[in-house]
């Protein structure tokens, strides 16, 4: 859910307003005002509106299908209860079948009314059209029938992270270490490529947990771009915009100012890598006051590098690598650093967490027995300098 709307600044600075001439003059227009456009239009010239945008911004590197209300209907039998296997912000998720393609599906149903469920909605199609990656999910069609608004991914058989991580029930054994680092390297290879390669670049804007899916290999892919944004490009300066988000994951300078670059999305994938690593989600509210917020729960304990093993998920019970947990503190601390300029790019965070996922659990390694030997503390040393820096 986005739980930002309880504080959301218009921060329209006349500095923004300036940017945003820029991109107007160049022909760029909001998706705000391509969503307007849109709702005036009837099915297929919504549809051409649509083609011709995405060719505005980018190229388009996916086959997007327009599917039709009953193609969706038939795929989900009628949205039925039985197929249903998520709620979000957006709407109802529900798991189907399109025989056309032969292929099983996510499909997610927009309930909200007004704009701002329009303009994620449009804001989805185009992102998802200009971009491909492996660690992305792959929209494989919409439908914008009447005042229908659906979006059709690829199914992603484990769900999503939050799933795994933060909400597991008796069902299912918690993630071990070497797939959490798997399922962290993968998210940070999907955001790295939204920076660095996807062309225009895009700041995703809602990196967290339920936003992380997984395949059934754990393979992950980022998913929902509703809030995604065209990041400036070299030397036209920070995007100024409403503050939109989930609690708790934004940036500090980006939920006090509204000024968003892709530092804040490495924020962001600092609170997702410290849930990763101690299984706590970021606000708990059923956790004593001192621990209801990860990251001021952290901050003592990143200081003190005797306390570091307390910080990983009692649900691992001790297997994990203290090496690699040392290492893993030490990048999830670089990456929440309050400055935004101190905080890495995602392919520095990229070249530490190949380390980490490939890096295989010696004995003596694991916590517990590693801590005995004195000696292990020195090879930490580096990591933990970097860590130390954010005291
Ligand atoms: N492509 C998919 N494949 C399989 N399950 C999915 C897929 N997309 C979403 N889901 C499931 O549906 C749930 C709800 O997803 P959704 O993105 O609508 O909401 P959310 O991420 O939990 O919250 P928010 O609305 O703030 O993004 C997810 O947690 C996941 O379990
Ligand atoms: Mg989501």
């Amino acid at each position: 859910m986005n739980c930002f709307s309880c504080c959301k600044t218009d921060v329209e600075t006349s500095a923004y307003k300036k940017e945003r001439s820029k991109y107007v003059s160049k022909g760029r227009r909001t998706f705000k005002s391509l969503a307007a456009a849109m709702s005036l239009k009837t099915g297929s010239s919504r549809h051409r509106q649509i083609t011709a945008e995405i060719l505005k911004y980018g190229t388009a590197q996916n086959d997007v299908k327009v599917l039709t209300y009953e193609e969706v209907v038939d795929a989900t039998n009628n949205f039925s209860s039985d197929c249903l296997i998520g709620v979000g912000g957006f709407g109802n998720v529900y798991k189907g079948y399109i025989k056309s393609i032969e292929q099983t599906v996510a499909v997610k149903k927009l309930n909200r009314d007004g704009d701002q469920g329009t303009r994620e909605f449009f804001a989805e199609v185009l992102m998802l059209s200009m971009v491909k990656h492996p660690n992305l999910v792959r929209l494989v069609g919409y439908c914008v029938e009447d005042d229908q608004r659906i979006l059709v991914y690829e199914h992603m058989a484990n769900g999503s992270l939050e799933n795994h991580l933060l909400d597991i029930g008796n069902d299912k054994e918690p993630l071990d270490w070497q797939t959490r680092m798997k399922i962290a390297d993968g998210a940070a290879r999907g955001l790295e490529y939204l920076h660095n390669s996807a062309d225009p670049p895009i700041i995703f804007r809602d990196f967290k947990s339920s936003n992380i899916l997984l395949d059934e290999n754990f393979n992950a892919k980022l998913s929902d771009f509703g809030l995604a944004k065209i990041a400036p490009r070299e030397g036209e300066g920070l995007v100024s915009t409403r503050v939109m988000g989930t609690y708790g994951y934004c940036a500090p300078e980006y939920a006090a100012t509204g000024q968003l670059s892709s530092k804040s999305d490495i924020y962001s994938f600092g609170v997702v890598f410290l849930e990763i690593i101690s299984g706590r989600r970021v606000i708990d509210p059923a956790r004593s006051a001192e621990e209801q917020n990860l990251i001021d729960w952290a901050q003592p304990l990143f200081k003190d590098r005797t306390k570091f093993t307390l910080m990983a998920d009692p649900l691992l019970k001790g297997q994990f690598p203290v090496k690699g947990l040392f290492q893993a503190l030490a990048v999830a601390a670089m990456c929440l650093q309050e400055e935004a300029d101190t905080r890495p790019y995602m392919d520095d965070v990229i070249t530490a967490l190949t380390h980490l996922a490939v890096h295989k659990t010696e004995e003596k390694d694991i916590a517990g027995e590693s801590l005995k030997i004195a000696g292990h503390v020195e090879s930490f040393r580096a990591a933990n300098s970097i860590g130390s820096e954010r005291a």
